[in-house]
């Protein structure tokens, strides 16, 4: 198998490993797993008070695609909105990493956990989707 620049640039320096506290406010976590190989991806997000995602942290035990996957997942979040983040396609992050066919489904692992931190902070703000910014 013959991983892109990227995909190894990412795989060996992960931006924003790590997670946020419990006790931090405003975070979001997602939890998902990949049913075609058992990897497993956590991505939290934490929301300023603008509404727009400050920070973004994961876990992936995973593949060094997912890996890579939720590493330019967390920088592409960070700035956004929660309805820009929602919007993030695993075919843009597939594309960007140039991700190879088998591999694509480590993308829809990041896209996945970047839609289930965002459910998962509107369900513990009570905060609904908003139409339009
Ligand atoms: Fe990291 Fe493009 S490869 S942002
Ligand atoms: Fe399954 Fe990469 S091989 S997430």
């Amino acid at each position: 198998m013959m991983y892109s620049e990227k995909v190894v640039d990412h795989y060996e320096n992960p931006r924003n490993v790590g997670g946020f506290g419990k006790e931090e406010a405003g975070i979001g976590t997602g939890l998902v797993g990949a049913p075609a190989c058992g990897d497993v991806m956590k991505l939290q997000i934490k929301v300023g008070a603008d509404g727009r995602i400050e920070d973004a942290k994961f876990k992936t035990f995973g593949c060094g695609s997912a890996i890579a996957s939720s590493s330019l997942a967390t920088e592409w979040v960070k700035g956004k909105t929660l309805d820009e983040a929602a919007s993030i396609k695993n075919t843009e992050i597939a594309q960007h990493l140039a991700l190879p066919p088998v591999k694509i489904h480590c993308s829809v692992l990041a896209e996945d956990a970047i839609k289930a931190a965002i459910k998962d902070y509107r369900e513990k703000t009570g905060t609904a989707e908003k139409a339009a910014e």
